[in-house]
């Protein structure tokens, strides 16, 4: 047995040396390893022998076909390698040629703002939140101090998406100001508070070169005891020397909003001419830049706040105005037709 295995092995070893092709060595390959080749039927016989024979036969008979397979292997490689490079070599195939490159996209100059925004104030200790777009009359209306047919609802033309008038909340409008989020907040935290809140609002206007039915806010709310407008003025202007990164003015001027009282507008000195007056501020030296007031009391009524012991201020200023200011973009519909080349200037 243990000659018969050797001779096999020989004439294997000789046959493989003879093959000159990947198909004979296969051939071969069979012969010997295959479901009926000769080391196989060995294998296959060995449960005919002896507990003794088994012992001597049965490592020599593995130790066979383990050698043979690796010699079969190394040749059917060897064949195989030979055919990948004939067949490479009949195309040219340049390693050095850029791959194809996937355009990317770019970050909105208004997310870009909005983002630097989120950041100042929340160093600042305000939280950032949002409500929903579409809102209730009650909400953006109402419960800001604005009654039904009081002519301050003329200040904002609305989008009325319902007509159906529901007792408590009136009709479903797009919110025209971030400025319900501030009764939605006080409901739902209570006093003290200081938030942000940056978001869309749309007005029913005619869309020209600074009107667009659609536009973004940020709402600011500070309640607390104690707080006056001095407190305003000194987070607006470090708001604006951190987001310019030179020292800004600001400057209050008496103004009307239904939920605020006194009602201020806001104006920051003109960046271009710090102050002094140039085309862009109108020679003026400043810049109109939001509404703002102390929160009416009738407001913090509506959103459950103790007015007694509470107070607190709230501003409103124009996202898309004030990314149109910082980058003298003249058009406001540059900012949502979706042209990656006005895009990637920012
Ligand atoms: N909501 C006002 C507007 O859209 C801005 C504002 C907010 C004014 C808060 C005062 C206080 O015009």
């Amino acid at each position: 047995m243990q000659e018969t295995l050797k001779r096999l092995e020989q004439d294997a070893m000789s046959a493989l040396e003879k093959a000159d092709s990947l198909e004979r060595t296969r051939e071969i390959e069979g012969e010997y390893l295959g479901r009926n080749g000769h080391i196989t039927m060995i294998l296959r016989g060995m449960k005919d022998l002896s507990d003794e024979e088994k012992r001597v036969v049965g490592p020599l008979c593995s130790a066979t076909r383990t050698t043979l397979e690796e010699h079969f292997a190394k040749k059917i490689k060897i064949f195989e390698d030979k055919a990948l490079a004939k067949e490479l070599s009949k195309e040219f195939f340049d390693t050095t040629i850029p791959s194809s490159t996937r355009p990317l996209g770019h970050i909105h100059p208004l997310s870009q703002l909005q983002e630097e925004v989120e950041r100042i104030f929340s160093q600042m200790g305000f939280t950032v939140t949002d409500g929903p777009e579409i809102e209730s009359e009650h909400y953006n209306f109402e419960s800001l101090n604005i009654p039904k047919d009081h002519p301050a609802r003329d200040m904002q033309d609305t989008f009325f998406i319902q007509e159906k008038d529901d007792a408590d909340h009136g009709r479903m409008v797009l919110r025209t100001q971030t400025s319900p989020v501030q009764i939605r907040a006080m409901e739902k935290y209570g006093a003290p508070l200081r938030l942000i809140v940056p978001g869309r609002v749309f007005r029913f206007e005619a869309t020209d070169a600074s009107h667009d039915s659609m536009f973004y806010q940020v709402e600011g709310l500070l309640i607390d005891k104690d707080i006056s407008l001095a407190h305003l003025k000194g987070v607006l202007a470090e708001f604006l020397t951190r987001l310019f990164g030179k020292p800004v003015k600001v400057r209050f001027r008496p103004g009307y909003f239904p939920f605020v009282e006194p009602g201020l507008e806001v104006d920051f000195s003109c960046l271009l001419c710090e102050g002094k007056g140039c085309r862009v501020c109108k020679h003026s030296g400043w810049m109109e830049f939001m509404g703002a007031g102390m929160v009416h009391e009738n407001v913090l009524k509506a959103g459950g706040i103790d007015s007694k012991e509470y107070q607190g201020w709230a501003f409103g200023f124009g996202l898309t105005r004030l990314v149109m200011m910082r980058y003298g973009i003249d058009d406001i519909r540059l900012l949502t037709n979706g042209d990656l080349r006005f895009n990637k200037q920012f």
